[in-house]
């Protein structure tokens, strides 16, 4: 069968001597892919981001010489005007909203909300994407992302020209406040929220390579997500928060939040749409109704994936990767 290449609307590769393999497991799967900035030290200049770039294209090379990487910046209220352009100039497309505390390399986010809104302002006025990471730091830790439709609402409002993407939702309420709101706001949808309730992680036996912020929620909002991504609306679209952290990262006694999705993703994907009878709803989701909210070109690039049952290995690059040790009957022909 043939799909459209995918694109990734959310997606971690990290730094140092790490990244390159992880570039080379995304682009294995993905033509196009956010690239999210809460690096160490985060992506917050055009300088370093041109430099973070490079680096991508460089090791994306061997596996698709032609990926293309879509950078974002980390948002924090000091950016002037000039920062965001000069920023746009190095391929940013989005800045990238973490509430003070609420997940992985987030100590540095924001915790004055109307502080944000000068940049925000700006971002509407030069056509940047807002991403929001939508939990509120503080509450109940199932409660964080519901606790914080209402600052979606509010900068849907404030904003009327900002496109918002609610990242990675993982409650039905956030479901149905997207829906609500506005053409100009949408949500990225993971693989693994698809797929997984609090169950599959606290459920019988404690699995820390399942363990993700926002914490995947109770059945009902499973299904609310499932009926999202199997709508055919154009406000939900893939974004996988492919997030790798080491073996020793995640089985320890303070274990990591993230999934690593990246390897495994068009697979999952497929049976998924194909076990819900809605195969047909693929291609939009992942390879049409992202690039439209963005503005960018659909893309033209086909992959051909094939029914040919294949396990997935215990570690890839040093990470567990989501379904580690399965096999799925899908697989993508090389
Ligand atoms: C992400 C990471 O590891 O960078 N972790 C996660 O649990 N999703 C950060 C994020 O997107 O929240
Ligand atoms: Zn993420």
């Amino acid at each position: 069968m043939h799909l459209p290449l995918p694109d990734d609307f959310h997606a971690h590769l990290r730094q140092g001597d790490l990244m390159p393999g992880y570039v080379r497991d995304l682009a294995a799967q993905f033509g196009r892919a956010i690239i999210m900035p809460n690096t160490v030290p985060a992506m917050t200049s055009a300088k370093a981001i041109a430099e973070y770039k490079k680096e991508i294209l460089a090791a994306a090379k061997d596996v698709r010489p032609d990926f293309e990487p879509l950078m974002t910046f980390k948002l924090n209220p000091n950016y002037t005007e000039q920062d965001l352009k000069d920023m746009m100039a190095v391929g940013v497309v989005a800045g990238k909203y973490y509430p003070a505390g609420v997940t992985t390399n987030s100590a540095d986010g924001i915790s004055d909300f109307e502080g944000i809104f000068p940049v925000v302002a700006m971002m509407e006025k030069l056509g940047l994407v807002l991403c929001v990471h939508g939990e509120e730091p503080g509450e109940f830790c199932l409660d964080r992302e519901p606790a914080f439709i209402k600052r979606v609402e509010t900068l849907a409002e404030k904003f009327p020209k900002l496109k918002i993407v609610f990242e990675h939702v993982s409650s039905a309420k956030s479901v149905e406040a997207v829906k609500k709101l506005g053409p100009n706001v949408a949500a990225t949808i993971t693989v693994h929220h698809l797929m997984m309730t609090l169950d599959d992680i606290v459920g019988d036996a404690l699995r820390p390579h399942h363990f993700c912020k926002p914490l995947p929620k109770r059945p009902e909002d499973r299904a609310a997500i499932r009926k999202a991504a199997f709508s055919g609306s154009p406000k939900f679209f893939l974004g996988t928060d492919s997030a790798p952290h080491q073996l020793g990262k995640k089985e320890c006694p303070c274990g990591a939040a993230g999934v690593y999705s990246a390897p495994v993703a068009l697979p999952l994907l497929v049976q998924e749409f194909e076990k819900a009878g809605h195969l047909d709803k693929l291609p939009d989701f992942i390879a049409g109704f992202g690039a439209d909210f963005y503005g960018i070109s659909r893309t033209t690039k086909q992959v051909e994936i094939v029914k040919e049952p294949w396990t997935v290995p215990a570690t890839v690059n040093g990470v567990v990767p989501l379904a580690a040790g399965e096999t799925l009957e899908w697989k993508i022909k090389r």
